[in-house]
């Protein structure tokens, strides 16, 4: 078994706020990230599959074939939008970067399986000091 990892970026907005809260509440846990009018981040995701080697190729996945699911079905939804609003499968969640990682392992996972590889971890980076892993589960 083989893990490799593709690499792709987005940028979007969103807001971290519980409306449950106070003003003075949401902005004491969240911080600038409770900002009314949005903020943006330029997040960096990193999508790793395992998979077996094909011996005709060499390959475990064609990183072609991956780079063009990951672009259709999560970069071209999220990229330039706002995570709190225009994203039908990041509804009615807090879009934290746990969150967003979960949400897009539950939209990419059914189309790695046409790839013959199986989805190992969603990685994603809000700044570059902070990144959340999820391996499903
Ligand atoms: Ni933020």
């Amino acid at each position: 078994m083989v893990y490799i990892t593709r690499r792709e970026q987005f940028n979007a907005a969103h807001k971290l706020y519980n409306p449950k809260w106070s003003e003075e509440r949401n902005n004491e846990i969240f911080g600038k990230c409770a900002n009314p009018n949005w903020h943006g981040h330029n997040y960096h995701l990193y999508v790793t599959v395992k998979g077996e080697i094909n011996p005709d190729t060499g390959y475990s996945v064609n990183l072609k074939e991956l780079s063009a699911i990951i672009r259709k079905h999560i970069i071209d939804k999220l990229d330039h939008k706002n995570l709190n609003l225009d994203v039908d499968f990041i509804k009615n969640v807090m879009p934290s970067t746990e969150n967003v990682a979960i949400a897009i392992w539950n939209e990419l996972t059914p189309h790695i399986g046409t790839l013959g590889c199986q989805l190992h971890c969603i990685k994603l980076y809000e700044t570059e000091n902070n990144y959340v892993e999820y391996f499903g589960g």
